[in-house]
């Protein structure tokens, strides 16, 4: 079988980085032909920063706080991703909506996970703990996690891999969300791993994925 060159990533990242971790370890385990090139936050504190650091990758802190523009805060992000040649951008738990620039820049370049299946229990607000509270007071028998590539709204392009996750009677917000992280850290590396392969084709709202070669 040929060579998979790895793809260039860029995490972008807010919290803890379990699905950056779960990411590195694929690459390292070689089950992801990836090579992670850069690490962004908003936040000083996030886990992910901190994880880029001790790997010796390149990591920023960035908000738009630090700028007197939107145009320069832009800009910045922008020469940040093509400075380390970034080819596919992550978002692996990022709070902030990407800037409509950068998503023309990467367009159909740029994926997100969410810990549902989108579009229900998403948008703005759905995150964290919030999703899976709203999955079990609606009494839903499934939920499940979705990779998707973004557009400029929160959770509303198209899905590349969603995987359901069955919802048990005793589940708490925590037991359910542990049970659709592992899955999370499963399928994230899967869908990085199909646009390192250039299996994936899109044609409207629907992500094809092609057989491999
Ligand atoms: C994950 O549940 C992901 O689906 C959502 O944010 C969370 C990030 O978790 N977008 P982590 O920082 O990767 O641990």
């Amino acid at each position: 079988m040929p060579e998979i060159k790895p793809i260039k990533i860029t995490v972008f990242a807010s919290g803890r980085g379990s699905n950056f971790k779960a990411i590195l370890d694929n690459i390292k385990n070689k089950i992801l032909a990836g090579q992670i090139v850069c690490v962004i936050s908003n936040r000083q504190s996030s886990g992910t920063l901190e994880t880029a650091r001790e790997e010796k990758i390149p990591a920023f802190h960035i908000t738009d706080r630090q700028f007197a523009t939107a145009e320069e805060y832009e800009d910045s992000l922008l020469k940040i991703l093509k400075d380390h040649k970034t080819e596919l951008v992550v978002l692996a738990g990022y709070m902030k909506l990407v800037p409509a620039c950068i998503i023309r820049a990467f367009k159909n370049r740029i994926l997100n996970i969410h810990p549902a299946l989108l579009p229900s229990f998403g948008g703005q607000g759905m995150y964290g703990h919030h999703v899976h509270e709203a999955v079990l007071k609606y009494g839903c028998k499934i939920s499940g996690a979705t990779v998707h590539l973004i557009d400029e709204e929160y959770d509303t392009g198209p899905p590349v891999i969603q995987v359901c996750v069955p919802v048990l009677e005793d589940d708490t917000p925590d037991s359910l969300a542990e049970r659709v992280l592992k899955i999370e850290h499963k399928i994230y590396s899967q869908a990085i791993q199909l646009f390192a392969e250039n299996r994936v084709v899109i044609e409207g709202r629907q992500v094809k994925i092609q057989k491999k070669k």
